[in-house]
């Protein structure tokens, strides 16, 4: 099939390609190349780090006609490159005076279980894309999502079924050229395991772990700022 659809992949992950972003994103991307979308992955932390950078990414955004973001829940908010990068977009619009084509969709993840913390993230995409004239396609959110951290999808087992499932129908109404479906926003907010008990407890472990790789293993009750 002759497809001419241009997607961009924004990872809003300082972790780039350790991360839940980039896994999540990647998944739908990959999808999209088998049905022959143009596609594209930027890094939104260096792509910020010069004028001809921030520039290039101005300039990749304005040629796509679907930009999917996906980064991580950092303070109940989005970090604060992805803002930035708002911003960018938002000035270079209201410079250019351009009618806007492209769509959006935004991908959050989070530490804590509960997938509910990402609403206001999202809430925030979906009035950066009314403010910029795009197309709001639809968000995801997912808690737990420290339980990825860069690994496969295909290599995660049952714990990421509602994950993958959620992901294949998101990329379907991308090929459909549909909005994203209550059903897929639904499988994404899904736990990834069972219990919070045993999600907490999986990553205090990884948390000591690398508190004791990083020597810092006696310093993990410090309270410097109080
Ligand atoms: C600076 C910072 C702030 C964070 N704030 C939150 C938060 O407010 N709520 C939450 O649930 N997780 C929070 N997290 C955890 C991340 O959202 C979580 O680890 C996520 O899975 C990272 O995704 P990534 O691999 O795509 O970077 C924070 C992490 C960092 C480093």
């Amino acid at each position: 099939m002759n497809n001419t659809r241009k997607v961009i992949l924004l990872i809003g992950s300082p972790r780039g390609v350790y991360s839940t972003s980039s896994v999540l994103g990647n998944y739908i991307l990959k999808k999209l190349e088998e049905q022959n979308f143009k596609t594209e992955v930027l890094h939104i932390h260096s792509q910020l780090k010069s004028q001809s950078k921030r520039e290039q990414l101005l300039d990749k955004i304005e040629n796509v006609d679907l930009i999917l973001l996906a980064f991580p829940l950092y303070v109940d908010t989005l970090p604060a490159p992805v803002i930035r990068t708002f911003e960018l977009i938002a000035e270079n619009i209201s410079e250019k005076q351009q009618e806007r084509t492209q769509k959006l969709i935004a991908i959050v993840n989070c530490g804590f279980p509960e997938a509910s913390h990402n609403r206001y993230a999202l809430a925030t995409c979906e009035q950066f894309a009314l403010e910029t004239g795009m197309q709001w396609i639809g968000g995801l959110s997912l808690g737990m999502g420290g339980a990825i951290s860069g690994k496969s999808l295909d290599k995660l087992g049952g714990m990421v079924t509602n994950v993958k499932k959620s992901l294949d129908l998101v990329s379907e109404s991308i090929i459909k050229d549909e909005k994203i479906s209550e059903k897929a926003i639904e499988y994404m907010a899904k736990p990834l395991l069972p219990s919070k008990w045993l999600y907490t407890f999986m990553g205090s472990i990884s948390w000591r772990i690398q508190a004791l790789k990083n020597k810092a293993y006696s310093k993990l009750n410090d309270t410097p700022f109080i």
